[in-house]
């Protein structure tokens, strides 16, 4: 890993991993390739460490010319793909861009993989890695008593993101089998921490809240999802990167799973703790149950131990540690909540989604 290709660089997931790899591995080269859509934004790549190891690239996953001089000029050895359209309720209103950039945008990119190190080799193919960022939503939903999504669950994607998801990652293992593309792949579950963009359920409640608007619960709140503080998710992907085994694919996951109203009044906790002079306060009183998300899946559950017994890898965080950083970094970052609430777009799409909610 000498020289790492990170896709989707400026967005939440992979701008914390841009961060962190700098931070960790001091050999390491990163070159930054984003299309700065609604979700990247170069206010998250402000402060890096160690800037001289970071090239940023504006461009799009699916315009092979520019991929392939990228991976030419750079000898890349190393892609970490994270670039998608990674928002559920943008896929209901809008499935079109979903397929484009999440299954035609991973198949351009593992098709320049092949041909830069397996056909003209660029450089050794054997010191190359593709990783794929993938989701725990291609396993589709629980029911209450369901064991965990392991790595061998079958596929069952329920919205049109994580079916573009599951796709995407049929695409990868199709490289590997067909034409022995070093690959591996990671399925987690929810992320949460700096930088995420507020159309997430964590950042958007933290925000309202702060802001005295409703708080839009989906139904009845008790869907449920396992939530990872975002670091770990980084540093997971990190130990696969030196020491997953090509061709598998890994399950990531917080180990802990509360209904969605839970991490809701925690963060309103946190709000009426950090905010005593706030006229919110108590801010559960924001509180609104609406209209649910339709396909909307009920109850996710990862199954952690291949990553932990072949990797060591543990995630580092609780959730209640995770959400009072997150909480408080949302606070000490009012110049960064501004710059992305005044963006084009932002608040037609709040209004596109939850002004035909309701209360219920
Ligand atoms: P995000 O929406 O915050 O960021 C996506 C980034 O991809 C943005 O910077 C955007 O500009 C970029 N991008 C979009 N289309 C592009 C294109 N055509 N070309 C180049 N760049 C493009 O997403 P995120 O939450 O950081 O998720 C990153 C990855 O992790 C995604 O693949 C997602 O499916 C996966 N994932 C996310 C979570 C989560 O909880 N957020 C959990 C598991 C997996
Ligand atoms: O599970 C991994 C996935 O987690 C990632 O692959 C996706 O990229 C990421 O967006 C996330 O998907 P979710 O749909 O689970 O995340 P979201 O934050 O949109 O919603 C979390 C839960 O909260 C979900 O049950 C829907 C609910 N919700 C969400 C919003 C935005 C609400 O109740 N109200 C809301 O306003």
């Amino acid at each position: 890993m000498k020289t790492v290709l990170v896709t989707g660089g400026a967005g939440f997931i992979g701008s914390n991993f841009v961060r962190y790899l700098l931070r960790v591995e001091p050999s390491v080269k990163i070159v930054n390739f984003d299309a700065l859509t609604y979700a990247g934004t170069l206010e998250n790549l402000k402060g890096l460490p160690d800037n001289g190891r970071h090239v940023f690239v504006r461009g799009d996953i699916c315009d092979r010319p520019l991929v392939d001089k990228l991976l030419r000029e750079h000898t890349v050895d190393t892609i970490a793909h994270f670039a998608a359209e990674s928002h559920v309720d943008r896929s209901i209103h809008g499935p079109g861009l979903f397929v484009q950039t999440n299954i035609v945008g991973t198949q351009v990119m593992l098709d320049a993989a092949r041909q830069a190190w397996l056909v003209d080799k660029i450089v050794e193919p054997a010191a190359t890695r593709f990783h794929h960022v993938s989701t725990d939503e291609v396993f589709g939903s629980l029911k209450p008593k369901d064991p965990a999504f392991t790595e061998t669950t079958s596929y069952d994607p329920s919205s049109p993101y994580s079916a573009s998801k599951a796709a995407s990652d049929h695409l990868v293992r199709a490289y590997a089998r067909t034409y022995g593309l070093p690959v591996t792949i990671t399925n987690c579950s929810n992320n949460y921490g700096p930088h995420q963009f507020p159309e997430k359920l964590i950042p958007l409640m933290i925000l309202n809240g702060i802001n005295g608007r409703p708080l839009p619960v989906y139904g009845d709140g008790q869907q449920i999802r396992d939530w990872l503080y975002v670091e770990d998710h980084c540093e997971a992907i990190r130990a696969i990167l030196k020491n997953g085994r090509t061709g598998e694919t890994y399950n990531i996951g917080g180990d802990n799973q509360p209904p969605n109203l839970d991490i809701v009044h925690g963060i309103c906790a946190l709000l009426d703790e950090l905010l005593p002079a706030s006229p919110h306060r108590p801010h559960t009183s924001l509180i609104q149950h609406v209209t649910d998300r339709p396909g909307h899946d009920r109850r996710y559950a990862m199954n952690i131990t291949k990553v932990k017994t072949e990797l060591g890898w543990t995630p580092r965080h609780s959730l209640q540690t995770g959400l009072r950083a997150t909480v408080q970094w949302y606070l000490d970052h009012p110049e960064w909540v501004a710059a992305i609430q005044q963006q084009a777009g932002y608040q037609q799409w709040i209004d596109r989604n939850y002004a035909k909610r309701g209360g219920k």
